[in-house]
């Protein structure tokens, strides 16, 4: 375990102290901020308007991935297609890594070594996929596991579920990744966020020659962090930082077996569960390696709901939407618990809520929503996409985000 400090664009005069723990094996980041050395960036929120449609040059590619399929080979279309965005990411990836020294360095080499030796502690079938795509992009095993872990601790979000006053109910993300990796001074981006547009694809899962889910993934990346069960239900997954965090429960994994995989749970959940319930059910039960919220819409009117979780299945918090403290007609997450005031420094929460009460009930649908999810700093430099998803009709629709300057960074 080692320390350093490093210093950001000026700009933000900011210190963070990167905790760099490798636990033997895996390699794992968890950021901390210690000292604010200066004062908040100089912009305000202001809620937009008319920002839908955007240009269609935001759009995603969309792929099919069958699930009758042996694991090995689904992803084989997709995979090849997005070899070097995958490649890319990874890259980027590294060469931030490499930034501390010779000893983060050495850690890659001894991931790519190890890889085929840890890839054990990947659950069947998602082991087979992945070793399907380390094949047919030519990216090495262990490579491709870290790949996999790293959505697990560094995807910062805003998801929201609202209700139209006809009682239907929107369910939306923005996916924001890159935290503390690699800040572009020249261009004022994270290296990795850049990166990670290029692999977003949408996702039809076919089984049995039916549609059973939709998601948006990066490629790659084979768990599940916004996705929808047309007529039953829409799930997002938002990181919950906490000291109990990631790493711990990594550990305790390797030594003991225990625990699931954040994302493999909430891809089970899509395959399996049958309804709201069915999911609530399966998404409260299971032991986790890291903390999480699962933001998680039924079918019928005030079916929206922010299951909090800790590691234990013990200290799970359910939030509704007809709850007083949430909108009523609403319920939002960022990344903190819904009963604390989220980070001074990072506090999307409030811009997200007034703009939604800004819009109001009535304004709730694909554009209203989009315009809130693209007003600053709900919007940052760190948003890859929003998504917005109505369970219903299974509509799900992805568009890549740019935050322009002035924009916060996170
Ligand atoms: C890797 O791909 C080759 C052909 O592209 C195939 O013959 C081989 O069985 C694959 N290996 C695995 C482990 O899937
Ligand atoms: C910075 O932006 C310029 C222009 O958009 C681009 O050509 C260049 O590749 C970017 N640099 C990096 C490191 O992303
Ligand atoms: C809502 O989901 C339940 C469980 O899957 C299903 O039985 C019901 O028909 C659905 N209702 C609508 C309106 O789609
Ligand atoms: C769960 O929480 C209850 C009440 O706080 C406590 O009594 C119980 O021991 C906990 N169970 C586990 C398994 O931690």
């Amino acid at each position: 375990m080692f320390t350093v400090i490093v210093k950001i664009h000026p700009d933000f005069s900011c210190h963070f102290t990167r905790l760099i723990m490798y636990s033997g094996i895996l390699l794992v980041f968890t950021c901390y901020v210690v000292a604010v050395t200066a004062q908040a960036p100089p912009f305000k929120e202001t809620c937009v308007h008319g920002s839908y449609p955007p240009s269609k040059s935001r759009d995603v590619p969309e792929y099919t991935i069958n699930l009758d399929d042996p694991p090995s080979q689904r992803w084989n279309k997709v995979a090849s297609d997005k070899r070097n965005e995958m490649r890319n990411i990874l890259e980027a990836f590294k060469s931030f890594i490499s930034e501390f020294g010779e000893f983060a360095s050495a850690v890659i080499y001894y991931i790519d070594l190890l890889g085929p030796g840890i890839i054990d502690i990947i659950p069947q079938p998602y082991q087979d996929e992945l070793k399907g795509i380390s094949n047919v992009t030519g990216i090495e095993l262990g490579e491709v596991i870290l790949y996999n872990i790293f959505y697990e601790i560094f995807t910062v979000c805003t998801s929201v579920i609202a209700e139209n006053t006809a009682g239907e109910l929107y369910h939306a993300r923005n996916l924001d990744f890159g935290l503390f990796m690699g800040w572009d001074v020249k261009n004022r981006t994270w290296s990795i966020t850049e990166k990670l547009r290029p692999a977003i694809v949408n996702i039809k899962w076919m089984k049995n020659g039916k549609l059973l889910y939709k998601s948006v993934n990066y490629v790659g990346y084979v768990g599940i962090l916004t996705g929808i069960s047309p007529g039953r239900f829409t799930l997002s997954m938002n990181e919950r930082f906490n000291i109990d965090g990631g790493y711990l429960g990594l550990i305790e994994l390797l030594f003991t077996g225990k625990g699931t995989w954040m994302s493999f749970l909430t891809r089970d959940t899509m395959e399996q569960a049958e309804s709201f319930n069915e999911a609530l059910n399966m998404l409260t039960s299971k032991q986790l390696i890291a903390p999480a919220y699962f933001i998680l819409g039924g079918n019928k009117t005030k079916q929206g709901c922010v299951i909090t979780r800790s590691r234990e299945v013990n200290g799970t918090d359910i939030w509704y939407m007809s709850d007083k403290s949430a909108g009523g007609w609403y319920v939002l997450e960022t990344n903190y618990d819904h009963w604390k005031a989220p980070l001074f420094l990072d506090d999307r929460r409030t811009p997200a809520n007034i703009c939604m009460k800004n819009m109001k009930q009535k304004g709730v649908g694909i554009p209203g929503i989009f315009d809130v999810l693209s007003s600053k700093p709900v919007l940052n430099k760190l948003t890859t996409y929003t998504a917005i998803m109505q369970v219903n009709s299974g509509h799900l629709e992805t568009w890549l985000q740019y935050c322009e300057d002035p924009c916060a960074p996170w």
